[in-house]
């Protein structure tokens, strides 16, 4: 039986509901001016008003996670290879439209969440031009209730505390664990219980020889779970010092903000952490928070 939260929903529900607070969060600050992402509306109606600390909290988080999604599926370009993006626990991320907006479409983008969030997404994307737009390819999107199949983006239901169901179904989506592959998890792991969820840092440590795995969270577990290699980074560090100077100057005009601890408060508690594996060489040691690959 589900476990029931003190609210009275159970806590499958409470996790689900998360997505919709990190949309709403995410429309607030691109409609203020934090960062560009035309196609965030497209699922979240109304965003409420959020506090500074709450918008800039965000703006560090996806422009830093954007930001080295992009250095590898750069690299791997630039490498001459194709290449993977899994996003687990995706809720209604847009990186992939965002990628396909400045040419960057990966050769496959996997995104994976419960049928409650995926069956949403399907609707959305099938209900909006602008998101439908980027599903184009040599064949025509396959809708069903909660998945989408098309040429380059897949959109998978599936249970992240499950390894072997989740193996299973990214197989039968088209997942090539021979291509460069890149995961993210942002703001998802927390909610899976630890052993569960090494588990799944495990699997993908295990089965992808050019990878690299980027979570949003307090840990960092890589090197005991199959990773060669790993670092971390808190995300008062990479507001501070990592993103771009001109780039913070100007979101920190955008609203005023009375008093900085709160915000580096809520900076501290988090870090993006990162592990790699770089068989082909590729040059992932060099995917770093500045913003261009070096090797
Ligand atoms: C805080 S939201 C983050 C969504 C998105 N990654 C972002 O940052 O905008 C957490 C997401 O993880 C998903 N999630 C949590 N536990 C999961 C599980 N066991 N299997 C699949 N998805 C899960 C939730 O449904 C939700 O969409």
């Amino acid at each position: 039986m589900a476990a029931i939260c003190s609210e009275g929903i159970t806590e499958d529900e409470a996790i689900i509901a998360t997505n919709n607070d990190a949309t709403s969060c995410k429309r607030y600050a691109t409609e203020k001016g934090y960062w560009r992402d035309e196609f965030v509306k497209h699922f979240c109606k109304k965003a409420e008003r959020k506090s500074p600390e709450i918008s800039r909290g965000y703006y560090a988080r996806v422009t830093a996670l954007h930001n080295l999604v992009t250095q590898f599926v750069s690299l791997t370009k630039t490498a001459g290879l194709k290449s993977q993006v899994i996003s687990l626990g995706a809720g209604f991320d847009t990186t992939y439209w965002r990628l396909c907006s400045v040419g960057l479409q990966p050769t496959n983008y996997f995104e994976v969440d419960l049928a409650t969030v995926t069956s949403k997404k399907c609707q959305y994307i099938k209900t909006k031009l602008p998101l439908l737009d980027a599903l184009q390819g040599s064949h025509d999107p396959l809708f069903g209730v909660d998945e989408i199949n098309s040429t380059h983006y897949h959109l998978v239901a599936g249970d992240l505390r499950d390894t072997e169901q989740l193996d299973r179904k990214l197989l039968a989506a088209g997942v090539d664990k021979k291509l460069p592959t890149v995961f993210i998890t942002e703001c998802v792991l927390v909610y899976i219980e630890p052993k569960l969820s090494s588990q799944l840092i495990e699997w993908a440590g295990k089965h992808f020889s050019t990878s690299m795995f980027l979570n949003y969270e307090p840990q960092r577990r890589y090197l005991n779970n199959g990773w060669s290699a790993s670092w971390a980074v808190d995300m008062d560090t990479v507001y501070q010092q990592l993103l771009p100077a001109d780039e913070i100057s100007r979101v920190e005009r955008l609203e005023f903000l009375d008093e900085g601890d709160l915000l580096t408060q809520l900076l501290r508690h988090y870090c993006i952490s990162v592990g790699y594996n770089d068989k082909n060489d590729v040059g992932l040691a060099g995917v770093n928070l500045h913003g261009t690959a070096h090797r």
